[in-house]
Order: C-alpha cells, then sequence, then structure tokens
C-alpha cells in the first residue's frame, strides 16, 4: 500500500458472495466539515448483503464501484476547513451517513461521529453505531413505551435484538423474545422473562396480548405476529418496507429506517463503557476475511455483531 492508496471492500456489479472483493482505490482527503478517519474496526450489517445483491438499489441508488461499510470506529488522520469538533488523533466512532466505511480511510462529516470513550476498545465501539441506536429508535418509534407493556423482540439473540431486550427491559416491559435454541439463555441474560426458543415451539403459543412487535426477522415471522397483537398493538418492522403492503386492513405496521443520532449514540456509548449496557461482539474477523464476513451475516446467525478488525 502507497500513501496515495488504500485497501477497500467494493463491488464492481450487483450479486451473491462472490461480488464483494478486496482492491486497492485511492485514498481520500477531507473536504469541508469533515474529517477523515484512520479506521481500525467496522462494523458488519445486513444491508451489506443486501446491498451487494442488489435489494435496495432503489431506495440506495449507487454509483458502481462502491465501497460497502456502514460505520467505523478509528482515529482523526486529517480535518477539513471549517471542521471544529475534532482533532488529529482524537478517537472517534460512528455511521459514516452513507456506504464505505470498510476502507483505511473514510471521510466523514464531522455531525455523524462522537469521541469514542476511554474505555471502549474500536472493537467494541463499532459495534454501536448502527444496531444500538437503531434499536432504540425502533423501539420507541410507534409511541411511548409504558411498564408493563408486552414486547415481543423477533431475532433477539442478534445486533438489534440485543440492545432492544433490554431497553425493553430498562423501561419495565415485560419482555418475550424469540431465538433459535443455541441463544436461548443469552437472550434470557439481556433481561428477556419469555424466551422462546422458535426451533422448538411456535411462538403463538407462548405470546398473547402483545402492545409492541418489533420483528427483527421479517417474513412469516412479521405474517405469523399479527394474532398475539392487542387490539390496538403496532409491530414495527427493521428488515424490508414489504411490512406495509403486508399490513391486514385494521391493523398497526411500521415500516422503521434509523436516523443518525450523535447524542443518542454518545449515550448509548457511554453506558456500554461503564458496564450498564451489553453490547456483544459475537465474531470479530481480519480486514481479509470482510467479504466472507458479509455473507456469513446472510447465512449463519450468531449471537451479538460481527466486526471487522483492521488490525488483524
Ligand atoms: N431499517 C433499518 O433502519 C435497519 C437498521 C439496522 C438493521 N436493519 C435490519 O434489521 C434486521 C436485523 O438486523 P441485525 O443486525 O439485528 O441482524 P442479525 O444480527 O443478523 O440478527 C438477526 C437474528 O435473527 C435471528 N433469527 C433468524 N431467524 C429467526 C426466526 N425465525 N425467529 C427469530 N429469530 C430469528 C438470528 O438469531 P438466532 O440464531 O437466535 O435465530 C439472528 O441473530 C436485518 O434485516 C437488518 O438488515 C434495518
Amino acid at each position: 500500500m502507497t500513501a496515495t492508496t488504500q485497501r477497500a471492500v467494493l463491488i464492481r456489479a450487483y450479486g451473491g458472495a462472490d461480488a464483494a472483493e478486496i482492491a486497492q482505490i485511492a485514498r481520500p482527503t477531507a473536504a469541508p466539515g469533515q474529517v477523515l478517519v484512520r479506521v481500525r474496526a467496522a462494523g458488519v450489517n445486513g444491508l451489506d448483503w443486501k446491498v451487494r445483491e442488489g435489494f435496495v438499489r432503489e431506495a440506495f441508488p449507487l454509483r458502481l464501484p462502491a465501497v460497502l461499510g456502514i460505520e467505523l470506529a478509528g482515529v482523526v488522520e486529517e480535518v477539513g476547513a471549517g471542521a471544529s469538533r475534532f482533532r488529529i488523533g482524537d478517537r472517534v466512532m460512528g455511521p459514516i451517513g452513507g456506504l464505505g466505511a470498510y476502507a483505511d480511510f473514510v471521510a466523514v462529516d464531522e455531525a455523524n461521529l462522537v469521541r469514542t470513550p476511554p474505555d471502549l476498545d474500536d472493537v467494541h465501539a463499532a459495534a454501536i453505531p448502527v444496531a444500538a441506536v437503531a434499536a432504540w429508535q425502533s423501539l420507541h418509534h410507534a409511541g411511548p413505551i409504558a411498564a408493563g407493556q408486552r414486547i415481543l423482540i423477533h431475532g433477539a439473540a442478534g445486533g438489534l435484538g440485543g440492545y432492544a431486550v433490554q431497553y425493553a427491559r430498562q423501561a419495565g416491559a415485560e419482555v418475550f423474545a424469540t431465538a433459535s435454541t443455541a441463544h436461548v439463555d443469552y437472550v434470557r441474560s439481556l433481561g428477556a422473562v419469555h424466551v422462546i426458543d422458535y426451533l422448538n415451539e411456535r411462538f403463538e403459543s407462548v405470546a398473547e396480548g402483545i402492545d409492541l412487535v418489533l420483528d427483527y426477522v421479517g417474513g412469516e415471522v412479521l405474517d405469523r405476529s399479527w394474532q398475539v397483537l392487542a387490539k390496538n398493538g403496532a409491530i414495527v418492522g427493521t428488515t424490508s418496507p414489504d411490512i406495509l403492503a403486508r399490513t391486514p386492513s385494521g391493523r398497526r405496521g411500521l415500516w422503521f429506517m434509523n436516523k443518525p443520532d450523535a447524542a443518542l449514540l454518545e449515550r448509548l456509548a457511554a453506558e456500554v463503557a461503564q458496564g450498564t449496557l451489553v453490547s456483544t461482539v459475537g465474531e470479530a474477523v481480519g480486514f481479509d476475511d470482510i467479504p466472507a464476513a458479509i455473507e456469513r451475516n446472510r447465512t449463519a446467525p450468531r449471537i451479538g455483531k460481527v466486526v471487522a478488525d483492521f488490525s488483524r
């Protein structure tokens, strides 16, 4: 690698597992209002394979080739004109407000970033920006949460689910959650009272009168969830806008899209650093393994988040 080029994980065309490749690209500089971040770790997300396959090409039209990756933790290398929040050498974390985090250097609008708490390592920091914020925002998307409400969380062992279980519990909700057999104890440890092993039991036989379903799985899991809802209950879906077409008449089904919120991210990162919010990195991979990790994220669930550690 020379000073003017850098490693990146990119797609040249939409496609399957082989469409994502490691290549050398030009190293960017910080535009006005931006900082250039030397990336130390980047979170792997479900959006990566959805972008790779072209599933979201209408929502996110891309000029190809495009570098993948949406969140990072690293160190400020350069400060652009007019940017004033950070100095060279500051540790920062955040969503990048678009694509391109799987590269050694990334230019990011400084408004998206927060300082990484001193007690938080880069790998754990990179696990937080998208999932912890999306879980918080999706939990509150249908309205305020009241103590005693019954909340069902599908995909509770995953990146969003682990945070959502804890937030719902902290709000005083009675938490129902679905997980595969191997992940039941983990989800219970986060505060879910009723953990349904969906490989051996149908959630409809346990959950009823649910005020809010957080659907982090989609498809037939969504379709089966209307019957467990209380009369005025709502389902918030994160996997696909098709929830709008799949909502029966007279029911409340809401499509959720996360928005960058630096103040919220700062608070949640501080909670993780203080140990009051559990953030689980289920798998850490090296840079060269990112294309395979994007595919495994689609096919082989694990607990918590997958993070690429650029130092490996
Ligand atoms: N709209 C937005 O703004 C937004 C933002 C972030 C993420 N997302 C999307 O939200 C979804 C969840 O994201 P994530 O990062 O949490 O994904 P993830 O880490 O891959 O977690 C998904 C979890 O679902 C579980 N699962 C799979 N099949 C299941 C089933 N039939 N019933 C219950 N659980 C099941 C898996 O765990 P088990 O092994 O226990 O099954 C897995 O851990 C993805 O589709 C992602 O793309 C959307």
